[in-house]
């Protein structure tokens, strides 16, 4: 089976570049910046990666993206993920980064953009592995701040393809971010937010009613909602699941509890995805084999799954074709 995984041409629609961080990396910018990591070792970070809701996570997550400084180090951390996609066959990738973390510590857009670019371009060329680039909006911070960050991406647009909104999503809906997601479209780029990871099902109508977005990031507690689901079903509206992270963060207590079977099952375009794979112990095959392992999904379905997330991708037809 992992064999079959590993063959199968993957792509990635959910991934945070900041939640690619290795232990290893961190300590090693930590030390190139001098900056002090409160933890004696990678053992000790390893052993706090130990979380019981999304904000414990993200707590752990944000100290972490501050021994990202230089455009260097952003490189550095791309390259680091898309060598991990070489060696996967992950054949096309649409990442997130998360501007507001770093702008809030002085560094400046450009900074960060050029160094992830840099690395897609890089990969792109030596290994053919393609790539979108989604600005995320954090919505624990106000729609001011977004729309300032949107306003701080304009000279370089032509790098990015489009938003998302990430973060601590309880009490902060997505009809939060109606108007700069609304600004966005009309700059010609596309959206996704994550909802019904840990927020209702109501939050999900909510993305794709205000903010018009085109996938649903996680999506797992659609479940709830029948109608949601035949209009799911119905427009192909595509959820980018994260198996690892959803266990992880306890969104369900274990593997076997996990619902993307079910939802295949009912029609939706489910695509697997690995979220924060530094933290939650897989990358992209890791996540494919937990499905075989704990759901006993056949290859039939993890061909499926591969095969909508082409479908799910931002690629051009011609490019699908070739991938299906
Ligand atoms: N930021 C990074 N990972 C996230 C997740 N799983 N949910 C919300 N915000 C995130
Ligand atoms: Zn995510």
């Amino acid at each position: 089976m992992k064999q079959f995984i590993a063959a199968l041409p993957k792509v990635e629609l959910h991934l945070h570049i900041e939640g690619t961080l290795e232990p290893e990396l961190m300590f090693a910018l930590a030390e190139r910046n001098g900056i002090k990591l409160p933890y004696a070792d990678v053992a000790a970070l390893r052993a706090a990666y130990d979380f019981h809701n999304l904000q414990s996570f993200l707590d752990l997550y944000y100290q972490g993206a501050a021994v990202l400084q230089t455009e260097q180090d952003f490189f550095d951390l791309t390259w680091a993920y898309l060598s991990r996609c070489q060696a996967q066959h992950v054949v096309h990738t649409e990442l997130f980064f998360d501007p507001q973390t770093h702008l809030s510590r002085g560094i400046e857009m450009g900074t960060v953009i050029r160094g992830i670019s840099r690395a897609l371009d890089q990969a792109q060329t030596q290994w053919g592995i393609s790539s979108c680039l989604i600005l995320c909006f954090l919505r624990h911070l106000s729609q001011e701040d977004a729309l300032a960050t949107l306003e701080a991406a304009l000279p370089y647009l032509d790098k990015i393809q489009g938003v998302g909104l990430d973060s601590s999503e309880l009490g902060n809906p997505p009809s939060k971010f109606s108007e700069v997601f609304a600004r966005a479209s009309a700059l010609g780029l596309k959206a996704v937010a994550h909802a019904g990871e840990e927020g209702p099902a109501s939050y999900i109508w909510e993305a794709l009613d205000q903010l018009k977005v085109c996938r649903i990031d996680h999506g797992v507690r659609s479940v709830d909602d029948p109608r949601l689901i035949a209009r799911l079903a119905e427009e192909q509206i595509p959820l980018t699941v994260c198996p690892l992270s959803n266990t992880r963060l306890k969104v369900f207590d274990k593997m076997a509890d996990h619902n993307l079977l079910q939802l295949l099952d009912q029609d939706v375009c489910v695509t697997v995805n690995s979220d924060d794979p530094a933290y939650f112990g897989g990358y992209l095959q890791e996540n494919f084999e937990a499905l075989a392992r704990d759901l006993k999904a056949s290859r039939e379905q993890l061909r499926q799954l591969a095969l909508n997330g082409v479908q799910a991708s931002w690629l051009p037809v011609s490019r699908k074709k070739t991938l299906i």
